[in-house]
């Protein structure tokens, strides 16, 4: 039989987007959080170096306002969310190696860096724009800081940006009414000197980016394709002050763009784990190296990954993705997330109001139970998170675990007899894993929970077509051990095949047989050994676990 062991080491830095400092982190977060984090725990698992590194987006417009709102510094503003957010993420086990912040040293360095080579390689220039500017509050206004009449539908209160009510984009000049988002007065038309790259200069590079193998979904590719397509415009890369931000060197009160310098935190935040750990950073991102760099982003930020962001790397010399991993929106009962309909549901607060010890695991395996390389939305929906979690975790493997264990303890001493297993069950193991395997590397993570679903049935099927209990009663102690020892096994290999995904429930199975478990573990091999005390693998969730939190989406969707 081909043996799956004999792997390529190699070294892999992934990387989940940065979230913004302004704000919680959600259950849409976590989505992509808990994507990225099996695919690296799986990675890891494999023996591959990899490296997890993510960080706050601390730059922009809505973090300064919000600072002085409070009366703090933004700089102060961005050190407790920071602190937030790590407590978050860390509430469901995600695994980084750096959450760092765009507002560093390191991030400054490269930011200043990229930008000189962008200048060196003639793809800079500077145009004298026209923008809405208040004179009560002395700023330049940002789209999102004008509030106006839609052109199209008339909607009222609509952003400079986009209508949220017909869905039209525009330019903050179109708004009918427009009004300063901050104070309410009407903003002037002032003119100011910005700062562009010439994307257009490097559209040979970008065709031949994309067109690379991995690089990106095909779907998403074509869709790329189509932006390049009807051309690829100049990209502003500069604000005015006061800006929260990075000071542009050679001017006088510009500053860099937030996301100019937010995915340049990929890079700052490796430099800074490499400072801290003796690594070096070209190691990782410079051109030519085999370092694979694998970004996990929402479909919302394409334009960014797939089209600035290589033109800013490789214009500088620094080695560009290997992939980007695109996913699409949660929703939550059906509903887009929203704040006013109570749908909005944050990291922390799931926490608070799921009345579970295994909360936070339970989310993860349902997100792994949904999650393939796909740009559809995935649903969070109450009655399929219970089901999905009993279904699979509590009434197959759990009830597996749960059976097997007992029945060792109650007729073994506590002993995995030493006899041999049913080898039709070790040789099904033994060709799924090759298969796991695959799915876990292309992100079809709901692939491997169907094959552990199933092979979970035939253990449960096996324990119950043997009847071990009337084989003791008939004086077959050999014959009932055969099953036990298989069952064990077979769990074994269960919950090293769901160690990215619930890595706290394998590591119960881990305690049991006193190990750590690795990738090759999956193979049938205990024997002879003594199991510890068992304990519960999982315990069910039921309706009432979910009241609290989805009290008001079930509210409105029988009042509606
Ligand atoms: O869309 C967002 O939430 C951004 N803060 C993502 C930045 S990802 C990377 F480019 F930094
Ligand atoms: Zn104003």
């Amino acid at each position: 039989m081909p043996h799956d062991t004999a792997i390529d080491r190699k070294q892999i830095l992934v990387t989940s987007a940065l979230p913004y400092a302004n704000g919680d982190i959600h259950l849409g977060h976590l989505l992509e959080a808990v994507q990225t984090d099996i695919f690296v725990r799986f990675n890891k698992l494999r023996g591959h170096d990899v490296l997890y590194v993510c960080a706050d987006d601390t730059h922009g417009t809505p973090v300064e306002l919000s600072a002085l709102r409070l009366g703090i510094t933004p700089e102060e503003l961005v050190e407790k969310a920071r602190e937030n957010h790590i407590r978050d993420y860390s509430g469901y086990n995600i695994c980084f190696d750096i959450f760092y912040t765009t507002n560093s040293e390191e991030n400054r360095y490269y930011a200043e860096l990229i930008y000189e080579n962008l200048r060196k390689n003639d793809l800079v220039i500077e145009k004298e724009i026209n923008q809405y500017y208040c004179e009560h509050d002395k700023r330049f206004l940002p789209d999102r800081f004008i509030v106006g009449t839609c052109p199209r539908c008339k909607a009222e209160k609509q952003y400079g940006d986009v209508c949220e009510t017909c869905g039209t984009t525009y330019e903050p000049t179109e708004l009918v009414d427009p009004k300063c988002g901050i104070c309410s007065c009407t903003p002037v038309m002032r003119a100011s000197t910005h700062i562009y790259v010439e994307l257009a200069k490097r559209e040979e590079f970008l065709r031949e980016f994309i067109e690379r193998p991995g690089t990106l979904q095909s779907d998403m590719k074509n869709f790329v394709k189509t932006w390049i397509d009807e051309g690829l415009r100049e990209w502003c890369i500069s604000r005015d002050g006061p800006y929260f931000g990075f000071k542009i060197p050679g001017t006088e009160n510009k500053y860099f763009y937030v996301w100019m310098d937010a995915p340049i935190g990929y890079l700052s935040s490796t430099d800074r784990w490499c400072k801290d750990n003796g690594a070096n950073v070209l190691d990782y991102w410079k051109k030519g190296t085999s370092t694979e760099i694998v970004h996990f982003i929402g479909k919302d930020i394409v334009y960014f990954h797939a089209l600035f962001w290589p033109v800013m790397l490789d214009t500088a010399n620094f080695a560009v993705p290997s992939s980007i991993k695109i996913h699409g929106f949660l929703n939550i009962q059906g509903e887009k997330m929203s704040k006013s309909r109570g749908t909005f549901i944050l990291a922390k607060e799931y926490l608070e109001k799921v009345n579970h010890p295994q909360a936070a695991e339970f989310l993860r395996f349902y997100y792994g139970s949904k999650l393939s390389l796909t740009t559809a939305d995935l649903d969070l929906n109450k009655d399929e998170l219970i089901n999905r979690v009993n279904t699979t975790l509590a009434n197959n493997i759990g009830n597996l675990y749960h059976r097997a264990m007992v029945f060792s303890e109650r007729y073994f001493e506590g002993m995995i007899p030493a006899i041999s297993w049913d080898k039709k069950i070790a040789a099904l193991v033994e060709a799924a894993a090759p298969e796991i395997a695959q799915w876990y590397e292309n992100c079809e993570f709901k692939l491997v929970v169907e094959k552990v679903q199933s092979l979970g049935s035939v253990g449960n099927k096996y324990f119950q077509d043997t009847k071990p209990w009337e084989l003791i009663k008939s004086g077959d102690k050999e014959a009932a051990g055969a099953v036990v020892v298989t069952c064990i096994n077979l769990i074994k290999a269960l919950a090293v095949f769901l160690k990215p995904i619930v890595p706290q429930i394998s590591g119960r199975v881990e305690k049991q047989f006193s190990t750590d478990f690795k990738w090759d573990d999956y193979r049938f091999s205990l024997s002879g050994c003594k199991i510890n005390e068992v304990e519960k693998l999982v315990i069910p969730l039921e309706s009432a676990h979910l009241d609290a939190l989805f009290t008001t989406t079930d509210t409105e969707a029988s009042s509606s």
